[in-house]
């Protein structure tokens, strides 16, 4: 029965490509309504920022986005959108991906679609893994994690705990954070997991004193329950007990620093993108998403992700001359470096995934706004969860 449907649907998605030739259409699946809507309409921003700056076509084919709500972790929901994206609109490539429990949804399918998946911010490393057809253009937990614990030691930081959302990215993170941590003489004094659904984290706040740490690494999704963390972080005085938080920058994303306020000034964390990165190439992505009705104040790592995510899927329509072929599509575009706005970046031939810098960074308040500012810089940063350190 499985394999009929399978069956059925890759016959119907090369029928649609027949009918779709010189329309190359791209399904972009993210949370556009619901607390994380700011996520899907940031993926919008930056498609909508590259189109500014090259147009809609590659070479005669005309490209057209079509973006699906996914509100929410639902791996079932995320399944039945691919497939309606393929078999119904006949998209020849799919992105997206806030969630990882959604892009592990996703991935089975991609081979008997012939589709490749552009990740535009699932951040667990296995995902590249779970299908030759995935490319991620955003980052990874462990990419990130990595430097946060070298930051941390250079800083001083002796104990540190971990707080991490109980699922795949958080575990990724953890690892991550605690194994270089550890490699670098640190000590870990207490590892804590909390569901993902966590919307109240003010009782952990007298467990993360009471370990005794000088340092917090935490990992909770950007959004809502990011801000829950900063706020109970403050509201229970752990800076004046003497805890100082290294993470990654998914605490503190553009979208989020209006709303966490001067609390959270002077917080250090690592990270691949800062709406604040000085070159021409950040300023003229800036330019081309406000010139496209995009918000420059809330542009964060999510249109980047998607800006370069565009840039590879124009790559591969241009590589194949708008066939279905995948395999020469993901082959044209594996091992290509380029400027993005984050700075230089690489797909790895190896693990499909974007080699970039990861800067530190620290909250910084600057004409009356906040920002990330860089402070320094881990250059061409791997995918530290499949790649040996
Ligand atoms: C993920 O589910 O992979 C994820 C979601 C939000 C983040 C990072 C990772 O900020």
């Amino acid at each position: 029965m499985k394999h009929l449907r399978l069956l059925s649907f890759a016959i119907a998605s090369s029928v649609a490509t027949v009918a779709a030739a010189d329309t190359i259409k791209v399904g972009v699946i993210g949370p556009m309504s619901g607390p994380s809507a700011i996520v899907g309409q940031s993926f919008e921003w930056g498609i909508n920022a590259y189109v500014e700056m090259n147009g809609e076509t590659v070479g005669d084919h005309e490209v057209e986005f079509i973006f699906k709500d996914l509100s929410a972790v639902d791996p079932a929901k995320a399944r039945a959108l691919a497939q309606e994206l393929v078999v119904g609109e006949g998209v020849q490539y799919l992105a997206g991906a806030f969630y990882t429990p959604n892009a592990m949804a996703i991935t089975p399918l991609l081979e008997s679609a012939r589709t490749p998946f552009v990740i535009l911010n699932a951040a667990t490393s296995t995902i590249t893994q779970s299908s030759p057809y995935v490319l991620r253009t955003s980052y990874t937990m462990w990419q990130n994690a990595v430097p946060a614990a070298l930051a941390a030691r250079e800083d001083g930081v002796t104990r540190a705990v971990t707080v991490v959302s109980d699922y795949a990215p958080g575990h990724d993170a953890e690892q991550g954070f605690a194994q270089t941590f550890e490699a670098e003489g640190g000590e870990i004094v207490d590892s804590i997991r909390l569901p993902l659904s966590t919307a109240d984290f003010n009782p952990v706040m007298q467990r993360i004193k009471d370990s005794g740490a000088d340092g917090v690494f935490v990992f909770t999704p950007a959004g809502s329950p990011a801000l829950s963390f900063m706020r109970a972080f403050d509201g229970n005085g752990l800076k004046d007990a003497g805890v100082s938080i290294i993470s990654t920058g998914d605490v503190v994303t553009e979208t989020d620093l209006a709303a966490m306020g001067d609390p959270i000034l002077g917080i250090k964390t690592t990270y691949h993108y800062s709406a604040a990165h000085p070159s021409d190439e950040n300023r003229a992505f800036l330019d081309a998403i406000e010139a496209s009705g995009g918000n420059v104040d809330l542009t964060s790592m999510f249109a980047v992700a998607a800006f370069d995510g565009a840039k590879v899927i124009y790559d591969m329509i241009a590589a194949t001359d708008g066939a279905q072929d995948p395999e020469a599509a993901i082959a044209a575009v594996v091992g290509q470096s380029w400027e993005s706005p984050r700075g230089p970046v690489t797909i790895d031939a190896e693990t499909r995934h974007i080699t970039q810098n990861v800067y530190v960074r620290q909250v910084e308040n600057v004409d009356g706004k906040l920002q990330n500012t860089e402070i320094g810089v881990f250059e061409a940063q791997p995918d530290w969860g499949l790649v040996e350190r």
